[in-house]
């Protein structure tokens, strides 16, 4: 099986760290990647992706067709509107990890609800960045053989 996951970003989490830090704190997205990588274990390695197009972000998960045991995915603001990534990632066959960085339970009611969840294996929501380092141990605990 591959060992490679893909740890997939929606818009705006490209200026991470600099766009409204009291929120989503102040580690930038390179950060993540790092911290990511330094948790990865036996052949275990991550593609990381960011996007503000909601076409790249499904392009990304039909590749992870083929190549990817599991996905991560913060789909940001596409969380809250897009049924296209959410039909992408159920033709995707491993598990899917959703990411928030900030609790969006606690925030406008907007937010509350996400296409994503109906096909996500776990979410998480309010962990700060660590939140993709538990999704990312949570990935492999489910493939590792
Ligand atoms: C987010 C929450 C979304 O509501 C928001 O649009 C984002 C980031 C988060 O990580 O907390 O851009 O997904």
């Amino acid at each position: 099986m591959s060992k490679l996951i893909y740890v997939l970003n929606g818009p705006n989490l490209n200026l991470l760290g600099k766009r409204q830090p009291e929120i989503y704190g102040t580690e930038a997205l390179s950060d993540v990647e790092q911290n990511c990588k330094s948790l990865l274990v036996d052949d275990y390695e991550i593609f990381m992706g960011q996007s503000n197009h909601e076409g790249q972000l499904i392009d990304w998960i039909h590749e992870a067709r083929d190549k990817a045991c599991g996905i991560v995915i913060n789909p940001a603001a596409f969380t809250h509107t897009s049924v296209a990534i959410l039909d992408a990632l159920n033709a995707f066959e491993g598990p899917v990890i959703e990411v928030h960085i900030s609790n969006v339970h606690k925030r406008e009611s907007f937010r509350h609800h996400s296409y994503v969840s109906l096909r996500a294996d776990g979410v998480i929501a309010g962990l700060g960045t660590e939140g993709y380092e538990a999704a990312l141990r949570r990935i492999i605990s489910l493939t590792r053989s």
